[in-house]
């Protein structure tokens, strides 16, 4: 671990970044692609150097945790059999099986919106759908729904203002109400239903069975990524599409061109800031040295939109971009819940272009940025006609 303090390229957490992170990020990129701050460490801006960080995980390990997370927080080979079991929830039969409730869940929402009037989209629309697609995925009650929204809202500050002591106390309080799911299907025994959670406790890992602090730290990682993620994924495709009205009209008449639409769309606007490296040997990166033990901070939403790779970052082209565009990442950590994520997105914008004439943003109120480690929209005023 390094002891002297290095002065800082950037401030991540100044006004300017935090008012427009995508617009500062790609400033960062051209004026100094690897620069240090003391929040983020070491922060790559550019996609030749993530995607090197992403191919050597011995140089540049995932162990930047202090806490037990699995699996990201993992290198091989304590990942391999832990991310083999990960792999297992996400296969093609598991994803068609979802299918059927997932469109409802996306269908009902699409048809409870209001049409012609204002709606705050992220509180309304795109948060509801992760909840209860995460809930519903996991085999959980609704009665969750409101502490588990509550819950990421918190996360979200403590990480912000950079507290461990809160964040903790957060992860503590998650931790409850997971170990609650474990011990009701428990205590069903034989009852207990056929869901995600119950096949979870069923689990081995070299040999023996899972620990529920394992459980709960594998479950903690799917609800992290889900609920943060897919809330932040559907503003921003919503307010994208409504920002694009020809785009939109092309969509609705050829929905089979969404999969493609929604990951370029995300390229151009990400739905998940960064993820951690830490160096675990002096590296050159960038030109910039590393000693053994400092922090990296993978930027995705510079990386996505690097001119190096991408030309213009804003131009909507899905067949140029699709091998380079880094959305679910890439490497042995890759998204292992990608093919859950398409699905919900798909369903829900399918649903939202075939049961709408017109999305519209509203002139007179405009949407608001997320702010890091939050990304997309924090209220997203638009309507549905
Ligand atoms: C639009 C939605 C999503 C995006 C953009 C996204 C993106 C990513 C990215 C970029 C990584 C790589 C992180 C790294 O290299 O450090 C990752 C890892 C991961 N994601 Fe997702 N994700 C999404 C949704 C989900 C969902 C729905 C789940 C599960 C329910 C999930 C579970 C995970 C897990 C467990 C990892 C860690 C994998 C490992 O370390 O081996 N993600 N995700």
């Amino acid at each position: 671990m390094m002891t002297h303090a290095k002065s800082a390229d950037w401030n991540p957490r100044s006004e300017d970044v935090l008012n427009d992170q995508i617009a500062a990020y790609d400033a960062m990129r051209k004026r100094c692609p690897v620069a240090h701050s003391d929040y983020l460490w070491w922060s790559l801006f550019r996609h030749e150097d993530v995607v090197r960080v992403l191919e050597d995980h011995e140089t540049f390990s995932n162990a930047a945790s202090n806490h037990l997370s699995i699996p990201n927080a993992m290198d091989p080979p304590e990942h391999t059999p832990y991310r083999k079991i990960i792999e297992r929830y996400f296969t093609v039969e598991d994803i068609k099986a979802f299918d059927p409730e997932c469109r409802q869940i996306a269908d009902t929402l699409v048809a409870d919106q209001p049409r012609g009037e204002t709606v705050e989209l992220m509180a309304g629309f795109a948060q509801p759908f992760a909840l209860r697609s995460q809930c519903a995925f996991m085999g959980w009650p609704d009665t969750l729904h409101e502490p588990l929204r509550q819950w990421i809202g918190k996360n979200h500050q403590a990480t912000r203002a950079g507290n461990r002591a809160a964040m903790a106390q957060i992860a503590v309080e998650f931790d409850g109400y997971i170990k609650q799911q474990l011990v009701i299907r428990r205590d069903a025994g034989e009852q207990a239903p056929d869901d995600v959670t119950n096949r979870l406790l069923q689990e081995h890992i070299n040999g023996r069975p899972l620990s529920d602090e394992e459980i709960v730290s594998i479950v903690r990682n799917w609800t992290v990524g889900e609920l943060g993620t897919i809330a932040a994924s559907v503003g921003i495709l919503v307010h994208y599409l409504a920002a694009h009205p020809a785009l939109q009209a092309e969509l609705r008449q050829q929905p089979a061109n969404l999969p493609d639409a929604i990951d370029e769309i995300l390229r151009i606007h990400a739905p998940l800031i960064a993820n951690r490296r830490v160096a675990t040997c002096p590296v050159e990166i960038g030109g910039r040295k590393l000693e053994a033990g400092e922090r990296l901070t993978l930027i995705w939403a510079a990386a996505n939109r690097d001119e190096a790779v991408f030309g213009d970052p804003d131009a909507f082209d899905p067949e140029r971009n699709r091998d380079n565009n880094l959305l679910y990442g890439a490497g042995v950590h890759v998204c292992p819940g990608a093919p859950l994520a398409r699905l919900e997105l798909r369903l829900l914008m399918e649903s939202l272009l075939a049961n709408t004439h017109e999305i519209t943003l509203v002139s007179d109120q405009l949407p608001e940025r997320a702010s890091f480690p939050a990304c997309g929209f924090s209220s997203l005023p638009a309507r549905f006609r």
